[in-house]
């Protein structure tokens, strides 16, 4: 424990408690209130994605805990854990939940049984107890993830997992913050590049996320930061390749430490590991023997972690199934373009998939669907293993998990992203979604403006809402700054990170 550390956790009152239950899950005690978040012990995403490090030796304490509240943040598999949501007492917990446009969080969680669920939308509070307070953070844009501030008699954590609320909306008088440092996306390690191409589209993006993590420590004032939400790491031997710290983006937290150190030099870092808690008076560390173990020899820790989850892991390749037919993939892409025809509206590119040896064009353009022998127009080529595309098929994950599990491959030409193609796959099977982008692409064409550096243009950022204000300009450039897109100022068209462009209003600096 050092001393900024210390500084950092004074005002924690005494007797509350922050536990780290490792990935994004804690649990926080304080004036008699017990709140579990975001509790994650099973492997997720196609059984890719597994804790690291290993936090299966808090299950059982957690599962027979009683807790008054359980925040889920979103329904992403590695914050909501179905399995052990079930193991616990749903009688006596009340779940606090965000208020997303699509209903699909709350029917789950009464469907495994809770009964008391609290739906709040942005910043809407709900106080637990004197001295309890949560308060929810949305990601306003047409992305359904949540943040929650967690006000223990004044002293102020904020767990932003993985959620993107525009910057402008964060919080800036927080003791403690909590977010991710480490990518959480297919792109760019599942794409098709060369070597030398893989190589700098990985730093670039381990560039970005951790520009955009040093913007939120210093937006919110936190004088500790606690790394979370990942890197998970990928059990499977197939997935092996991304258990790569140096070649993914999924670093660990030591890979970062000095130049966050560099960056933030008055923010304390304290890399809590599984059943870790900070308290008044500094962390208390787990007494679990294996604490920390996975430093002394990375792949040894790996490879007994592979064998301890080895039919957890295998379930993924052992389940018997069949073949998805073409008529089953025309029905299917039937149903999601006719429930998404707005948001398709003019949209005319095809996509080729191809699931173990066979291929098919599907051309998006045509509502109700239409497969193709040979592809007209596909910009982008997704090879997806048959046992995950009948997964999809018959409706048990979305497009979205199946590319987080990494068990899928792409290539596009050109090699520029398909915001259209993309929503349409990650959101599509929540319509609530994809007709929040068709408001937000309305708005976009006359919705507010901000006027900075002598340029008039769109609040809000085209890609996900991001609130420009607070965008980098350099001459004529401006850059976001949550996912870096850049667009010119002087015609709106987008120069790096996608296609859409930027509204800028006609009045230009003289
Ligand atoms: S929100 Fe993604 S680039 Fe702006």
């Amino acid at each position: 424990m050092t001393d900024g550390q210390r500084r950092a956790l004074g005002g924690l009152p005494p007797g509350a408690r922050i536990r780290s239950l490792g990935h994004a899950g804690y649990e926080i005690e304080h004036a008699g209130v017990r709140l579990l978040i975001d509790p994650w012990f099973h492997p997720a995403f196609l059984a890719s994605w597994f804790p690291f490090p290993d936090n299966r030796p808090l299950l059982a304490s957690v599962a027979a805990a009683s807790y008054d509240l359980l925040y889920l943040s979103h329904e992403h598999e590695d914050h909501f854990d179905a399995h052990t949501l079930g193991m616990l007492d749903r009688d006596a917990t009340t779940v606090v939940v965000p208020r997303f446009r699509s209903k699909s969080l709350v029917r789950r969680v009464t469907q495994l049984g809770f009964r008391n669920v609290v739906a709040l939308g942005h910043r809407e509070r709900y106080e637990a107890a004197d001295g309890f307070v949560l308060t929810m953070l949305l990601d306003t844009s047409h992305k359904e993830d949540s943040g929650l501030v967690v006000d223990l008699g004044g002293f102020r954590f904020l767990d932003l997992n993985d959620c993107n609320t525009p910057m402008s909306e964060l919080p800036t008088d927080v003791d403690v913050l909590s977010a991710q440092y480490s990518g959480a996306m297919w792109y760019p390690n599942c794409y098709a590049y060369p070597d030398e191409v893989q190589r700098k589209k990985t730093a670039e993006i381990r560039g970005d996320l951790f520009d955009t993590l040093v913007r939120k420590v210093r937006l919110t004032g936190a004088a500790a930061y606690l790394p979370a939400a990942g890197p998970p790491c990928f059990l499977d031997p197939e997935l092996e390749r991304f258990n790569d710290r140096s070649a993914t983006i999924f670093p660990v937290w030591d890979d970062l430490a000095d130049d966050f150190a560099a960056a933030c030099p008055d923010v304390a870092a304290v890399l809590l590991e599984p059943g870790d808690a900070l308290t008044a008076d500094g962390v208390a560390e787990s007494a679990d023997p294996a604490r920390g173990t996975w430093r002394d020899s990375p792949q040894a820790y790996l490879a007994a972690y592979r064998e301890r989850r080895a039919e957890e892991w295998g379930a993924y390749h052992d389940e018997a199934f069949e073949a998805v037919s073409a008529e089953e993939l025309d029905a299917y892409f039937g149903k999601l373009t006719s429930w998404n025809k707005r948001f398709l509206a003019d949209y005319q590119r095809d996509v080729r998939l191809v699931a173990d040896g066979h291929t098919w064009s599907v051309r998006l353009a045509q509502v109700g669907g239409a497969l193709e022998e040979d592809p007209v127009d596909a910009g982008y080529t997704i090879h997806v293993p048959s046992r995950a595309l009948r997964a999809i098929v018959d409706g048990r994950i979305g497009w979205e998990e199946a590319l987080l599990s990494l068990r899928l491959s792409l290539h596009r030409d050109p090699d520029v992203f398909d915001l259209t193609l993309m929503s349409l796959l990650r959101y599509g099977n929540h319509p609530a979604q994809t007709m929040q982008m068709v408001r937000e692409r309305a708005e976009a064409a006359s919705g507010e403006s901000i006027e900075r550096c002598g340029y008039s243009f769109q609040r809000f950022c085209p890609h996900a809402g991001e609130d420009l204000a607070l965008a980098d300009i350099d001459g004529e450039v401006l850059e976001c700054p949550r996912h870096h897109w850049k667009w010119d100022l002087r015609t709106g068209e987008c120069v790096s990170g996608g296609t859409v462009p930027l509204r800028v209003d006609a009045a230009q600096p003289g």
